[in-house]
């Protein structure tokens, strides 16, 4: 198993280059299947998710080829012939679920894995069935798969209110609707860029989609969608994760340069709150320069759907509060308990504690290395953070949450002046293997 060693406090000099979003390649990927041809997607992010995305894809019966280094990832669909996404594969990534979307879409009918628990959660599916029984789907739920039909091989179409407004819902009912024999409505949707990329790749495809960006997609059905070439966005939310790194690693009155994310993915409420903490942004079409000040200003933030802070950013938001003068809350409105984070943190000396779906950080205090634990992608990330800025070692294990959705984290930290290493060691240690009983 892999862990990360880190040796805290080198000065964060940057640059921290942004690649691809893991969050806009995965629906991209699952739209590929609704055309009969070859599509080609560039800036695909080399991570697991899409490693493991592609051989769900393959289940169903197309050619994908990924060529890590050139980030370009093929995707043959001219022949599903298999509609199924096998729960072995579904479980080890929630995105899988797209798949239900993509072969209704697709193939008119699809056996689908429920997607089963999260490190955090629940995270329940419901807004995707019940859209796709309202696009006039009907849904069975035999042993753990969704097992979804269509009046004569096509959606008929419809409307669909989701509450809560739901990213995956949204991206699901999408691939469905795009080829159904009518038109659809889809209410309270999701207005993150990710899905608007999506949708604009859809758009390029061949199908007739209003409203991108707004809380009301509307969308009337062709026959077949054509395949394409299309540039994957770059991901917004380590843009923000390497702005709070620079902020709270970086030399006071240096600026660390981010190149590559598009600012305007943030959305106005993080930008608002992250100069708010006294940091020094400035924003071009490719490249975000941060300016670490002397001092950080507890900001206490709330999360929300886009245009609201990201609920992805919310646990490296909680280490700048650690490293601010002063207390600060963060409130998660997404998701109740994504705070598994937080007993890890507190291995680190953070004074951090938890009520409800709220935070609370009380900062400046010493952060002392130690072994600590990753749970989920984003815990993880804010482990190697608090790590960077720690007096000593952090051991960080279970990296592997980490190389889900960031790429060759600990090259890009290490060209930008971290002490990080990669290293295995044994999960199940006993009293005879343990190096170090203290
Ligand atoms: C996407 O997950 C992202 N994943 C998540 O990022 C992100 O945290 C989330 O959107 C919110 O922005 C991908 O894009 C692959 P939702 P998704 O459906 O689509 C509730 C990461 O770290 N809900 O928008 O699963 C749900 O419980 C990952 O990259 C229902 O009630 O999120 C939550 O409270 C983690 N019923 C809220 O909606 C449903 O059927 C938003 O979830 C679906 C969702």
């Amino acid at each position: 198993m892999d862990k990360f060693v880190v040796r805290g406090g080198a000065p964060l000099h940057g640059p921290l280059p942004v690649g691809g979003s893991k969050n806009t390649a995965l629906p991209l990927m699952a739209a590929a299947l609704l055309a009969d041809g070859t599509t080609t997607l560039t800036n695909v992010p080399n991570l697991r998710d899409v490693l493991t995305f592609s051989n769900v894809l393959r289940v169903s019966g197309p050619a994908v080829t990924f060529e890590p280094e050139a980030h370009r990832l093929t995707i043959d669909a001219s022949g599903v012939n298999h509609p199924v996404a096998p729960y072995e594969l579904v479980k080890k990534m929630r995105a899988s679920f797209y798949m239900l979307g993509a072969l209704i879409g697709r193939c008119g009918k699809a056996k689908v894995s429920l997607p089963g628990g999260c490190a955090w959660g629940p995270r329940p599916v419901d807004l995707h069935i019940e859209g796709m029984k309202a696009f006039g789907a009907s849904i069975d739920l035999e042993e753990g798969y969704v097992i979804a039909s269509t009046p004569n091989g096509r959606l008929d179409g419809g409307t669909f209110r989701m509450e809560p407004s739901s990213v995956g819902a949204t991206i699901n009912l999408l691939l469905g609707a795009v080829t159904a024999r009518g038109g659809s409505r889809i209410e309270n949707a999701a207005q993150e860029p990710d899905v608007v990329a999506f949708g604009e790749a859809l758009q390029h495809m061949g199908a007739q989609i209003d409203g991108l960006g707004t809380r009301t997609i509307e969308v009337q059905g062709v026959d077949a969608l054509e395949p394409v070439t299309f540039a994957n966005t770059p991901d917004r939310i380590e843009l923000g994760t390497f702005m709070i790194w620079a902020a709270i690693a970086g030399p006071p009155g240096t600026p660390v340069r981010i190149p590559g994310g598009n600012h305007k993915h943030l959305g106005e409420a993080f930008k608002t709150y992250f100069e708010a903490t006294g940091a020094g942004v400035t924003y071009t079409d490719d490249l975000v320069t941060v300016t670490p000040p002397e001092h950080l200003t507890p900001v206490s933030i709330e999360t929300g759907t886009y245009p609201g802070f990201p609920t992805d950013l919310q646990a490296q938001w909680t280490v700048l509060l650690a490293c601010a003068d002063g207390t600060g809350t963060v409130t998660d409105t997404v998701y109740d308990d994504r705070f598994k984070h937080i007993p890890e943190l507190q291995r680190l000396g953070i004074d951090a504690t938890v009520n409800g779906n709220t935070a609370t950080v009380h900062g400046g205090g010493a952060i002392k290395g130690a072994k600590v634990m990753s749970t989920d992608l984003r815990a993880s990330v804010s482990l190697v953070m608090a790590a960077s800025v720690a007096e000593g070692r952090t051991d960080v294990l279970r990296v592997y949450h980490l190389d889900r959705g960031y790429e060759q984290l600990e090259e890009k930290l290490q060209a930008a002046g971290l002490s990080i290493e990669r290293a295995t060691y044994d999960e199940f240690e006993t009293p005879e293997t343990l190096a170090d009983p203290a």
